[in-house]
């Protein structure tokens, strides 16, 4: 019995894939380390971010951040009320939820802050938000746009698919 044309393209494809993605994780730690003051947290905090958010903030501000009784929590005119990540996040911490400011827990906080750059458009990496992390970080607010996706959905650029192109 011989291997159909179609069997054996497609174990070539998976073949390829395979050898793509290895040069992919390879790059991946030095693309982490390059973006490491975008990435200021991981995919598992925005993820548990999204059911504080629901339970203490959206009744106010939308289920997706789009403004209610509470304002947008989204795009360049939000960003622009806060210097840095931890202007927003004292912002949140001392006045937010509005009826109970300061009631959640600090890792509710962090999670929802993480939820809150993942919809403004920052990248999740490998790096843990912390509370303290959190209300001390100098990193510009303005640093990522909402019009720029996270590297998750973005196609991969020139440099991840031709190593030979990097130093
Ligand atoms: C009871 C309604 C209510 C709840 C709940 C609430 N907010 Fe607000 N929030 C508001 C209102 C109203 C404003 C408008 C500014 C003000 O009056 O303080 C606001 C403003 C904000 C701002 C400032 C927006 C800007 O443009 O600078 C942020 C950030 C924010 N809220 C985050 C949160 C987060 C995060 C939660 C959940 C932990 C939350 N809010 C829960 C009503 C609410």
């Amino acid at each position: 019995m011989s291997i159909s044309p179609a069997k054996l393209a497609a174990g070539l494809v998976a073949a390829a894939t395979i050898a793509v993605c290895a040069v992919c994780a390879g790059l991946a730690g030095s693309v982490i380390a390059h973006a490491q003051s975008s990435a200021l947290y991981t995919d598992a905090q925005a993820q548990k971010g999204v059911d504080a958010y629901e339970n203490n903030c959206a009744m106010c501000h939308g289920a997706n951040m789009e403004g209610a009784s509470g304002v947008t929590l989204l795009g360049p005119t939000f960003t622009s009320h806060y210097e840095t990540i931890g202007d927003l996040m004292q912002f949140i911490v001392q006045n937010m939820p509005k009826n109970d400011p300061g009631t959640l827990s600090h890792d509710d906080y962090v999670d929802i802050l993480a939820f809150i750059l993942l919809k403004n458009g920052w990248p999740s990496g490998n790096q843990t938000l912390t509370f303290g992390g959190a209300n001390s970080s100098r990193v510009p607010l303005t640093q990522a746009s909402p019009s720029e996706p996270p590297p998750s959905q973005a196609p991969p650029t020139q440099a991840q698919q031709d190593p030979s192109q990097s130093n």
